[in-house]
């Protein structure tokens, strides 16, 4: 398999495999999930509808004719399909370079099984070398920012980037993520941040990476 939009198109039909029936299907943001919601489309009629993690994904959802719920309206959901920019061999990843993390995180913690859709070039050995994406309130974006600088990582402001929930995105360089858990925690202890891009404490359960399953819990 050659290119990486390939590997994630292969990787987006896979996961289609998870979808049953009248499902309210979780969906997540980015290139390699825009994939998947094409692939959703052919099956609209199959599904009860959606829960999307951003506006743009809520967009594409919408232009297919698939029903787009509100989280609060459905509660737990069976299945949550997004992409990744990181992800170590325990299935914990980084996500969070399209901007959309806060919403992605809430969707994964209200699904019972969350399958993650890369290619290759997103496996890693150590977390960290893609930057870590933080959401802030604005107010709090240069104390979140030193903060940061004493825990070792070297933030650096997405300019002229505001989340689909009006805050501002810190992106993380430098870090050596050996504590993913330990750090997500920390991280989300610092007043002002909404929430980072470490899923290491809800980790992905399937990890599908070019189309083939890698992991599986
Ligand atoms: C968006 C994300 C994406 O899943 C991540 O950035 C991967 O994107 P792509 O599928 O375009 O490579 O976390 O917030």
């Amino acid at each position: 398999m050659n290119t990486a939009d390939e590997q994630k198109r292969a990787s987006a039909r896979k996961a289609l495999e998870y979808v049953e029936d009248g499902m309210v299907v979780g969906v997540g943001t980015g290139s390699t999930v825009k994939h998947f919601i094409d692939g959703l489309a052919a099956m609209r009629d199959r599904i009860e509808g959606a829960v999307s993690s951003s506006e743009q994904s809520t967009t594409l959802l919408k232009a297919h004719g698939i029903r787009v719920f509100d989280l609060n309206a459905v509660g737990p959901l069976p299945l949550y399909v997004d992409g990744a920019d990181e992800c170590d061999p325990h299935q914990r990843l980084i996500k969070g370079g399209g901007g959309a993390l806060t919403r992605e995180k809430i969707i994964a913690e209200a699904s019972e099984r969350f399958v993650c859709i890369i290619d290759r070039a997103k496996e890693v050995e150590l977390l960290g070398r893609f930057p870590l994406p933080v959401e802030v309130i604005p107010m709090a974006r240069s104390l979140v920012g030193r903060k940061i600088v004493a825990l070792g990582g070297q933030p650096v402001w997405r300019e002229g980037v505001t989340t689909d929930n009006g805050n501002w995105i810190l992106d993380v360089h430098n870090l050596r993520i050996v504590d993913p858990l330990g750090l997500e925690r920390e991280l989300n202890q610092i007043p002002g941040v909404v929430a980072n891009g470490l899923f290491a404490r809800r980790a992905a359960d399937v990890v599908i990476s070019a189309g083939e399953v890698r992991k599986q819990r």
